[in-house]
């Protein structure tokens, strides 16, 4: 199959983009949309036979329930069969943004979007191109992430085509993803609210709108199904460690093995010299920026053929526990 890329850096392209995107979708077909968290593969969330190609590009199992991307707010409501008082107030503080609400099912989504389940995850994204996208289509768009199953998620249109060209017909170019890791996802049942999937909207921030429920830890996160605990992975090891210095580095990972030639490492605050490995990057050390570096740079080491990813520890602070999230699953 022939993958085509679209720009959307002029009026005119964003504008030719936004009807070829739609038509697609209309006619049944995948396309990969940008969104602001992670592009996603999106298909029309109304029809299984659309959603089954989802499954089928990316390899997923289909025990893992898909997003459903809505462009108002009455939109998702049509999605849902309930619309507690703690949802409305959610979705006013954070929507359009990377938040995604789990709430039970209306009966027009199909079985495969919720893996069989009675509840639908719903996000009104920001991302200006997947909003027109949605808006032309006037039906909802379920969406993973726009990557093979179990790798790590792309923030660009080249990340898509890397894992997906030739497994789908169209990928939407709408620039860098702007906050770079996936949405927090929020479980509301009647007026319990947990967070299932941490990310930069951050359970504080949450639980200053409404009240979080206890989870099955201190944190409140639950277990979400599909999340396996290795997952966001990229091909090398991925190792989490704190250092001293360059010297400190190579003691702790030594008993490794690995060729210096092939470590990449990835710091954002004890800073070690390029010299010593095969890579070594310095992302910012604020979480907004860093989320929005982090998976490009995990892409990179992978094209660089790393056989090990030293990533620095993250500050245990509550703007890094989606970061921290990620890192954890990547290290599995
Ligand atoms: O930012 C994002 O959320 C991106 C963009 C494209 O919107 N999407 C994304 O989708 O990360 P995906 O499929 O890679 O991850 C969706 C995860 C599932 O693995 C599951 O953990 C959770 O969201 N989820 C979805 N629907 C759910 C449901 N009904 N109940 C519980 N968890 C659900
Ligand atoms: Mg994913």
């Amino acid at each position: 199959m022939e993958t085509i890329t679209l720009r959307t850096d002029t009026a005119d392209c964003f504008a030719e983009a936004v009807v070829q995107a739609s038509s697609s979708l209309r006619h049944g077909a995948v396309v990969a949309l940008p969104t602001e968290t992670v592009y996603g593969l999106a298909a029309n969330a109304l029809d299984a036979a659309c959603v089954a190609k989802i499954f089928e590009a990316k390899d997923r199992p289909s025990e893992n329930p898909i997003i459903v991307h809505v462009a108002d707010e009455s939109m998702a409501r049509d999605c849902v069969a309930e619309w507690p008082a703690a949802a409305a107030a959610l979705a006013k503080a954070f929507w359009p943004g990377p938040l995604t609400l789990v709430l039970p099912k209306a009966e027009g989504i199909p079985d495969n979007v919720t893996a069989g389940g009675d509840t639908v995850g719903v996000r009104w994204p920001r991302h200006p191109l997947m909003q027109e996208v949605i808006r032309a289509c006037r039906f909802p768009l379920a969406a993973p992430s726009a990557n093979v199953s179990n790798q790590v998620s792309p923030t660009t249109a080249d990340h898509v085509a890397a894992q997906l060209a030739g497994r789908i017909p169209l990928i939407i170019d709408g620039g860098a993803a702007e906050v770079g890791i996936e949405s927090t996802v929020v479980e509301v049942a009647g007026d319990t609210v947990r967070v299932l999937r941490p990310g930069m909207i951050s359970g504080e921030a949450i639980a200053a709108v409404c009240p979080v429920g206890a989870g099955e830890n201190e944190t409140g996160i639950l277990k979400s199904p599909g999340q396996l605990p290795r997952h966001y992975a990229p091909n090398a090891r991925l190792l989490v460690l704190t250092w001293t210095d360059a010297e400190d580095l190579e003691k702790r990972i030594a008993y490794s093995r690995t060729p210096h030639d092939r470590v990449c490492v990835i710091a954002h605050n004890r800073i070690v010299a390029g010299t010593r490995f095969g890579r070594v990057s310095i992302l910012p050390n604020d979480p907004e920026s860093y989320a929005r570096a982090l998976y490009a740079e995990l892409h990179e080491c992978d094209a660089e053929g790393a056989e090990l990813i030293v990533v620095e520890a993250v500050p245990e602070a509550v703007e890094w526990q989606g970061i921290a999230d990620r890192l954890a699953r990547a290290s599995e």
